[in-house]
């Protein structure tokens, strides 16, 4: 059974507290919460005022998703806000190392996101460190896309790399996401699997987490 994190992103914003209490009514596990600025994706989506009000009515952890260029510059400020994991983009990382201790510092979960061109044995020396890998199954930046068949075989190397070191990370992929992806996506490895469209255009977005869940 995955961790299921549906990404608000495809929500309906108008109604944001209706919608986040569906979710605190579902078999969800957690919030996915897509933070983006304009530069490292090319779209806006919400902003720290926006995951404050989505923490005040949350009953489960909320799983930020940082497409943000220098992401260490706001890791207190999504701390306050009410961020359980906080996943920053290797591609927007230069310390990386100094970046996941500085979350783990805050006394948040570490998550570290990678495009799809991005291999993922540019982990090795920091895996242990990490909570969570993000592996990203579109280019980042919106909902809606189809999902890349290469993040299968990814997810099969990265969870070969975590049993390799005895490490103790969650696999979690987004893009694309819905029940015959899921699927196989669980049976390469992964833990947790993140879905907007799916979830929030179907007729009944809690059934659908359901669905989900029972992969
Ligand atoms: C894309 C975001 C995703 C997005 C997924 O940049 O990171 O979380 O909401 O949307 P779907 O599930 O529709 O592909
Ligand atoms: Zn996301």
């Amino acid at each position: 059974m995955p961790l299921i994190s549906p990404s608000l992103l495809a929500s309906d914003f108008a109604n944001l507290q209706s919608e986040v209490e569906m979710i605190n009514n579902s078999t969800a596990d957690w919030f996915h919460v897509d933070v983006m600025d304009g530069s490292f994706v090319p779209n806006i989506s919400f902003g720290l005022p926006s995951v404050k009000a989505v923490a005040k009515h949350a009953t489960k952890p909320l799983d930020v998703h940082l497409m943000i260029v220098n992401p260490d510059q706001y890791i207190k400020a999504f701390k306050a806000a009410g961020a359980a994991y906080l996943t920053v983009h290797y591609e927007a990382c230069t310390h990386l190392h100094r970046t996941i201790q500085a979350i783990k510092a805050e006394g948040m979960r570490a998550g570290v996101a990678l495009n799809p061109h991005t291999p993922v044995n540019v982990l090795e020396e920091v895996i242990n460190d990490l909570d969570l890998v993000l592996i990203m199954s579109v280019n980042p930046g919106f909902g809606g896309q189809s999902f890349i068949e290469a993040a299968i075989e990814k997810t099969r190397k990265l969870k070969a790399l975590i049993t390799e070191k005895g490490a103790n990370t969650l696999i979690e992929i987004d893009g694309g996401v819905n029940t015959e992806t899921g699927a196989r996506l669980v049976e390469a490895g992964a833990d947790a699997l993140v879905a907007g469209s799916f979830v929030f255009k179907s007729e009944n977005p809690a059934a659908t987490i359901a669905d989900l869940k029972a992969l």
